[in-house]
């Protein structure tokens, strides 16, 4: 029922949009801790009903959302860590950061109204509602410049903000930021990889190891992985983030490779020390499908 209430998104697509918007929001804050937003989406008399229960508004609106954590009213998440650590829930794993309202056909009404698509509109409505949950508001002409800053920034971090994506500083500290997820129990080596499409997006990855140790999985990689499992592969460039200096391995060169011989690849280590190459000098005289398809015209002629 609510999926047909976005016309053109899929739930995976609705709820992936979703998931990535309050990801960009948290780590805009500065929170690389897992929390958890629940997200009801609605019609908008549910809205309406809510918003005259919960504020006794009786109108339908866009987007309610209801913090659990109560903030000093200057605060906001990133400088409320003790609240935090209390809100965190055993059972979940998870800071439970509180609950998001939004109605469906206020997305499409106002995608329409801005003349944006709809998957920038349910991202914005979710960054905004996530922001509120962090402690942000809107009431004085501050906050609300303050408040609008954080958004902007948040959705030029998924490329759906007016700046077309990150730029190289930010996507640096992206990847360093992607380091604090990395799952090294044997080496210990955290690295964090920031990956950005041409369209803006970033994907974000860490190494993960196991305890075979062969079967571990580099930072660069998963960040590719997730990439091409979402559907992107025009890749412009990547931020590798390590407490050396770490430059991708051969088997991530060589898939990085695969979507973007063109890529550049930047890394970062220290005390913000950078370095900077193109892969086709990571990566001279490359193995690609080209010369495969080279190997069969070879066949086909001989
Ligand atoms: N590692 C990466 O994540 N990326 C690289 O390009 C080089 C190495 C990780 C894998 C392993 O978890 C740790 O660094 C030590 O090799």
């Amino acid at each position: 029922m609510i999926i047909e209430w976005i016309p053109g998104l899929s739930f995976p697509d609705w709820a992936d949009i979703v998931q990535t918007a309050a990801d960009a929001a948290l780590l805009t804050e500065g929170i690389t801790e897992t929390c958890s937003v629940t997200v009801w989406l609605t019609d908008n008399p549910g809205i309406r009903q809510i918003n005259k229960k919960t504020r006794s508004v009786d109108k339908a609106t866009d987007v309610l959302s209801f913090p659990v954590l109560h903030l000093h009213p200057k605060a906001t998440l990133k400088h409320s860590r003790s609240r935090m650590r209390a809100a965190y829930d055993d059972h979940l794993n998870a800071v439970m950061l509180g609950d998001m309202v939004m109605s469906a056909p206020m997305v499409n009404r106002q995608a329409a109204a801005f003349k944006r698509p709809i998957a920038r509109e349910l991202a914005y409505m979710t960054v905004h509602a996530v922001f509120h949950l962090m402690g942000y508001d809107h009431h004085t002409r501050e906050d609300k410049r303050e408040m609008r800053a954080m958004e902007e920034k948040a959705l030029n971090r998924i490329g759906l903000g007016e700046s077309g994506g990150p730029s190289d500083e930010e996507l640096l500290a992206l990847a360093r930021s992607a380091m604090r997820r990395a799952y090294t129990p044997y080496s210990h080596f955290n690295v964090g990889a920031a990956l950005k499409c041409a369209d803006g997006r970033v994907y974000l990855g860490c190494n993960i190891e196991n305890a075979s140790y062969g079967l571990t999985n580099c930072a660069e990689r998963t960040a590719v992985f997730k990439a091409v499992s979402d559907g992107a592969t025009d890749f412009t460039v990547i931020a590798v983030a390590a407490d050396a200096e770490a430059w991708p391995c051969g088997a991530c060169r060589q898939v990085l490779n695969e979507f973007a011989p063109r890529i550049r690849v930047l890394v970062t280590w220290g005390d913000n020390h950078v370095n900077e190459a193109p892969l086709s000098e990571l990566l001279p005289h490359s193995f690609s499908s080209g010369s495969l398809m080279d190997a069969s015209e070879g066949l086909n002629n001989g």
